[in-house]
């Protein structure tokens, strides 16, 4: 019995220098493993029990679990104190310098172009007009024929239409909403339409898809005095105060007088978009009386704004998906 105490003892002793001298996580594993693990050295102690006296094995058993217990718990504390220092060492190589300037995230941001219709659509809600809505796959009646484009009559090419099946375009302008919008409808009324257009072009300036807003307002006395006061305050809202517009005289089936109008811009002319009084047949195509009423139309494409208010040179660079047009603010 006197060995195996004496032992033990040794065994604690050579232990506890063991733990303390150990380095690391992972070295103070393999002593522990060494002293207590199956093939360690309290094991084979521990077989050695069988050979006592049967009086002498509980006690001796009692005195390695004692053991046992004292080299777990310094294990333990060594362990502690390595994680400890390891976690102090890793902080004092990978330190974070605070005042660095933060990674900028990228937040989402609306479209050029979905801004400026909404502003568009803001200003006109606050001039009284609803806002109205049609397709872009449209019947040729609403996009040609009841907007008095005579059958087979080379006005339609003029637009480059994109003929679908059946026979639907992909629409070629938002005047289609003129339509759609007085039809079944008793003036007085105002409207704007915005949304996107086809047509078969495409260079720096064209796209084959880009986007319009639509006006018409009629009512009894409806001239074209309220329309050039509309557009005014349109341009002047858009694209700032010192705009000039000038009216020139041109030709659109569904209205008559008509005027193609552009702004000032740079000492120059831009094209902005056409204008009229609504037609009385088109009036009639819709069921309104066109004796009794009278209104306006206008349409323009609004790419060219948005182009210009953010300084964007091409269309395609506007619908190409580049995060640095599509992240201006
Ligand atoms: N729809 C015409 C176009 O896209 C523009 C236009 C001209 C619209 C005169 C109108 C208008 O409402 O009155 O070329």
């Amino acid at each position: 019995m006197a060995s195996q105490t004496e032992e033990l003892s040794q065994l604690e002793d050579d232990a506890r220098a063991a733990i303390e001298a150990a380095t690391t996580v992972q070295n103070l594993t393999e002593v522990r493993a060494g002293y207590l693990g199956r093939k360690g050295s309290l094991a084979a102690i521990l077989r050695g029990i069988g050979q006592l006296e049967p009086a002498e094995r509980g006690r001796v058993g009692q005195s390695a679990n004692a053991s046992k217990e004292r080299i777990e718990a310094w294990v333990a504390a060594r362990r502690q104190a390595l994680e400890a220092s390891d976690r102090s060492a890793n902080l004092a190589q990978h330190q974070l310098d605070t005042s660095l300037p933060g990674a900028a995230g990228y937040p989402g941001q609306l479209h050029p172009v979905t801004r400026i219709e909404r502003e568009i659509a803001d200003f006109f809600t606050s001039m009284g007009f609803a806002i109205e809505d049609g397709p872009e796959v449209e019947t040729d009646f609403n996009n040609f024929g009841a907007l008095n484009f005579p059958d087979d009559h080379p006005a339609r090419d003029m637009q480059d239409t994109f003929f679908v099946e059946g026979n639907n375009v992909l629409r070629t302008h938002t005047s289609n909403v003129q339509i759609r919008a007085m039809t079944g409808r008793t003036p007085p009324f105002r409207f704007v339409a915005l949304g996107r257009v086809y047509r078969h072009d495409l260079d720096a300036t064209h796209y084959p898809m880009f986007h319009q807003v639509e006006g018409f307002m009629v009512d009894e006395r409806t001239s074209f005095g309220d329309l050039k006061g509309v557009l005014y305050a349109f341009a002047r809202h858009l694209m700032g105060q010192e705009i000039q517009l000038r009216f020139r005289p041109h030709f659109f089936p569904f209205t008559e007088p008509s005027a193609e109008m552009d702004f000032s811009w740079q000492g120059g002319w831009l094209e902005w978009g056409g204008c009229g009084m609504i037609h009385p047949q088109v009036l009639e195509n819709c069921g309104v009386d066109s004796e009794r009423f009278q209104g306006f139309a206008f349409g323009m494409g609004i790419d060219r704004s948005a182009m210009l208010r953010f300084g964007i040179p091409r269309i395609t660079h506007m619908f190409d998906g580049d995060l640095r047009i599509l992240g201006q603010r």
